[in-house]
């Protein structure tokens, strides 16, 4: 990634304009460089490389609606002959250049058997702070994209734990695991439970890092490693791409690295409760009843809502230390899809001024996140005759408000809660997001932390 941004005066130059900025440059342009453009058939919208008058590369101009937006130069470098150039932009669209510059290069080919590293052009820019901050960022993203493309076999909960301790290898903190039966002794029943039929033992991962005088903030991460459903077997297409469904606990990790990569003056907590949701003789069955770490019963009604099994008990968990700010991001529901379509997360938060605060940020960054209610009369939808509740409610609809509100029901009501229901996954390229893996929502939080604590 470093050889691909650095500080440099030189380089072919790159002029990144918007449409306005480039109908100005073009009137100042010799009658040549008019000619090209012209003879060439450029329409004042995207890439142009402009020859000398021997025919070398002379410039290379690149005209966006939105130079600002953060991914709109996301194909650049892999549109640009190999080289280096040097970037003119406007100053206030400089950072989102160098950002989506970055996140363009990524390709997930660690299964392709042919191997050799395509060369990239790189990009010279004034600023140190620029390179820094980019790849500050598009580390984080890359992670997260990582995490979730890795198929299930290779990202099971032993390799979650293993990626949380590289973290903290490479930030610093402690980390610790409870795994396998040790859930049960030490009272994460609904961890357990879900997680008990895998061969892969279930785990709850829980890292601290930075002061503990700083407020502390609480990442909660839904680690489904690979969700076939439980008993209550997904169908085929439903099951395809549930290797992703550890995609809320990879949102967190890159959210970490994000804190800890910026020094953040926070005292960060992350828990990640990772397990299989698989099918074997001794899988939780629909209609069983499990006591939750909170002390809650709750009746299976679908094995395969098992995400917010999984997150109570660490939610409950993450009460105990009385965190100013807890947070979760899970793959949890389908119906949150229906509601929102795949590219734009919806949250649900105990905080007005908190949501508000996210949805400000995510909009200046274009990562842009939708608040969606705690409709609190939907809490009669999960009664169970039973137990305490059941853990989906009976009828098809209002799916991720239901989720949500299971969830509330673990968070301890004077401490501000931000739940993030996520995709996790592109279903089309976009320009710098390619299919798959995808971060949403936690550029948008960690500016919101900046402004919380810094
Ligand atoms: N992991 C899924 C949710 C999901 C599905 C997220 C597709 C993203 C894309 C979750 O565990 C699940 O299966 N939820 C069920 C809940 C239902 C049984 C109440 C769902 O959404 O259908
Ligand atoms: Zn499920
Ligand atoms: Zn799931």
């Amino acid at each position: 990634m470093h050889s691909l941004l650095q500080v440099s005066t030189s380089g072919t130059p790159l002029l990144v304009l918007n449409s306005a900025e480039y109908t100005h440059w073009l009137a100042k342009q010799t009658s040549t460089v008019n000619n090209w453009l012209t003879q060439s058939g450029f329409n004042g919208e995207g890439l142009s490389l402009i020859p000398s008058s021997t025919g070398a590369l002379n410039q290379a101009v690149f005209v966006v609606k939105d130079a600002s937006h953060y991914f709109a130069c996301g194909d650049l470098i892999k549109q640009l002959p190999v080289g280096q150039y040097l970037l003119e932009a406007a100053e206030e669209y400089q950072q989102a250049i160098c950002f989506s510059w970055l996140v363009g290069a990524y390709q997930y080919s660690a299964y392709k058997t042919d191997q050799k590293e395509k060369a990239l052009p790189s990009l010279a820019v004034s600023k140190q702070v620029l390179v820094d901050n980019a790849i500050k960022y598009a580390e984080a993203t890359t992670l997260v994209r990582d995490l979730i493309n890795t198929p299930a076999a290779d990202m099971m909960p032993v390799d979650l734990g293993n990626t949380a301790q590289n973290l903290v290898d490479t930030f610093g903190g402690e980390l610790s695991q409870i795994i396998g039966n040790d859930l049960l002794k030490k009272n994460y029943p609904t961890i357990h439970a879900v997680g008990r039929a895998s061969i892969n033992q279930p785990r709850l991962i829980d890292f601290q890092w930075g002061d503990n005088k700083h407020p502390k903030v609480t990442l909660v991460g839904k680690g489904v490693c690979f969700d076939s459903g439980g008993l209550d077997l997904k169908p085929a297409a439903g099951m395809r791409n549930m290797k992703k469904d550890m995609g809320g606990s990879a949102h967190v990790l890159g959210l970490a690295r994000l804190i800890m990569s910026h020094n953040l003056p926070v005292n960060l907590r992350v828990l990640i409760p990772a397990v299989e949701n698989a099918v074997s003789n001794n899988a939780m069955r629909p209609g069983d009843v499990i006591t939750t770490r909170k002390g809650l019963t709750v009746e299976i009604d679908n094995t395969d809502a098992e995400g917010r099994l999984v997150l109570c008990d660490a939610l409950a968990e993450a009460n105990n230390d009385k965190p100013d700010l807890v947070i979760d991001f899970a793959t949890l529901t389908g119906a949150m899809r229906v509601a929102l379509g795949t590219e734009l997360p919806g949250f649900f938060s105990t905080s007005d001024a908190v949501a508000q605060g996210i949805t400000e940020a995510g909009n200046k960054i274009n990562d842009p996140v939708w608040r969606m209610p705690l409709y609190s009369p939907y809490n009669d939808l999960f009664k169970s005759t039973l137990a305490d509740m059941t853990n989906c409610s009976a009828g098809p609809f209002g799916g991720a408000i239901t989720a949500a509100l299971y969830l509330q029901r673990f968070v301890d009501p004077d401490i501000d809660w931000v739940h993030f229901d996520v995709m996790a996954f592109n279903v089309r390229a976009l320009s710098g997001r390619p299919l798959g893996g995808e971060a949403f929502g936690i550029r948008a939080v960690f500016d919101y932390l900046q402004v919380r604590y810094n």
